[in-house]
């Protein structure tokens, strides 16, 4: 390859040499071409380079399209939710009361399916997108609807805003059990502080105590750490090299298992590769300081109402891969708000779990889901 194009290179050098005067011609040969080679190697190292630049950009766009429509869950359905957003809703099962899950930070619906087939046996359970996550394409900025000026993009006021649009969208039964983990937890609280009526129970998994962003610590592990790697992936899916690291087996997707099916592992790689998703995960890990204050707000304003029961589910740790002081930390602040806020919380620890229990202890997180289930349908028979 290199051969071929240095033949060319180096006539070109030797008719150069001719039209020069006779000082320079006296030049070695020897000299002349150890230029020229030179040359040549840095003009194919830069073809090559650009090569490597543009080709797996070029066709991560290509596949990323033709993935984008084939890999859309079959039972998933795209919902209006009004102001030209649109919305992905993947509800599984049959019965009352309706189960919603709310995914943990930057995460999309697929992190729940464990919980979901398992939970779906018993009634109807649906996980959603939140706006620019997984198949819920976020809008280009000229064409917002006015409700960014009430509550920033990706804080959690405006999921739970977009969340009720598209409860109500899809005309899902009310009252239901709202679920949610880290981020969907706060998200889950607001939601049940606003919407009172239309929450019979509230479940928090892992939820990340609200005063948590006050600490210098906490904040230099969330900034400094966690949202660096968010960042990283997101310029890895951009410039194509997600999609080869997962090609060569380098990055693996969350869920996965004998019990997965590949359609899920597809989307999940599929997600990994897609810049867009990815800079809505960079998003909410950005703004959780600013989720963490609107649901400190409106904690204090709205204290939640006495009729919604209160479930937390926690682990040994929060993430078993931290500092235990920072464990600590979290642990401490979560006992100070759930005595605060919800005095009255069923309090459930699963052993051997930290954050990532949705989808490392899924039988352990279906097990309490299913036993509110089935105590609010034994309740709803007996009326
Ligand atoms: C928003 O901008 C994009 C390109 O920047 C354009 O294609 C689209 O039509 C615009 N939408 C509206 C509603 O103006
Ligand atoms: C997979 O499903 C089978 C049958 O439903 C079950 O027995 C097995 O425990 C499951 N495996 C995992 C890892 O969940
Ligand atoms: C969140 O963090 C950013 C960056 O550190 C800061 O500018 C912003 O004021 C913080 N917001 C709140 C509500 O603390």
């Amino acid at each position: 390859m290199r051969r071929r194009t240095e033949a060319p290179a180096s006539s070109n050098e030797a008719d150069n040499a001719d039209k020069k005067g006779p000082d320079q011609r006296r030049q070695s040969p020897a000299e002349a071409n150890g230029g020229v080679s030179y040359r040549s190697v840095l003009i194919n190292l830069g073809k090559c380079l650009l090569l490597i630049i543009i080709i797996p950009p070029f066709l991560n766009y290509a596949s990323l399209q033709r993935e984008g429509q084939m890999l859309l869950p079959k039972d998933g359905q795209i919902v209006d939710v009004g102001l030209g957003q649109k919305m992905h809703l993947l509800c599984k099962g049959q019965g009352k009361p309706v189960v919603i899950l709310d995914s943990p930070t930057g995460m999309s619906s697929d992190v729940w399916f464990h919980v979901q087939e398992s939970v779906a046996t018993l009634t109807k359970v649906c996980t959603y997108d939140r706006m620019g996550l997984g198949f819920s394409k976020r809008l280009m900025p000229n064409e917002t609807t006015g409700t960014e000026k009430v509550w920033g993009m990706s804080t959690t006021g405006r999921m739970v805003d977009d969340l009720h649009r598209l409860i109500q969208a899809a005309s899902i039964a009310k009252p239901f059990i709202l679920v949610g983990s880290e981020l969907g937890a706060f998200n889950g609280r607001f939601y049940s502080h606003i919407h009172d009526a239309q929450v019979s129970d509230l479940v928090l998994i892992d939820p990340i105590p609200e005063d948590v962003f006050e600490e210098d610590q906490w904040k230099e592990y969330w900034y400094g750490k966690v949202l660096p790697t968010f960042q990283a992936r997101q310029f890895s899916a951009a410039t194509g090299l997600s999609r080869m690291l997962i090609i060569l087996g380098a990055i693996e997707p969350t869920v996965k298992g004998e019990n997965v099916s590949e359609e899920v592992v597809q989307r999940q790689k599929y997600l990994l590769s897609n810049p867009a998703h990815q800079s809505s995960a960079v998003d909410e890990h950005y703004f959780l300081n600013e989720s963490a204050a609107q649901v400190r707000d409106i904690t204090k304003f709205k204290p939640l109402s006495s009729r919604v029961s209160v479930s937390v589910i926690t682990g040994d740790s929060f993430d078993e891969q931290v500092p235990a002081h920072l464990n600590q930390m979290v642990a401490e602040l979560q006992r100070k708000f759930l005595e605060e806020s919800y005095p009255s919380a069923n309090q459930i620890h699963i052993k051997g779990a930290d954050r990532r229990m949705i989808y490392k202890k899924p039988s352990a997180v279906s097990q309490q889901l299913r036993r509110l289930v089935n105590q609010r349908q034994a309740r709803q028979q007996s009326e």
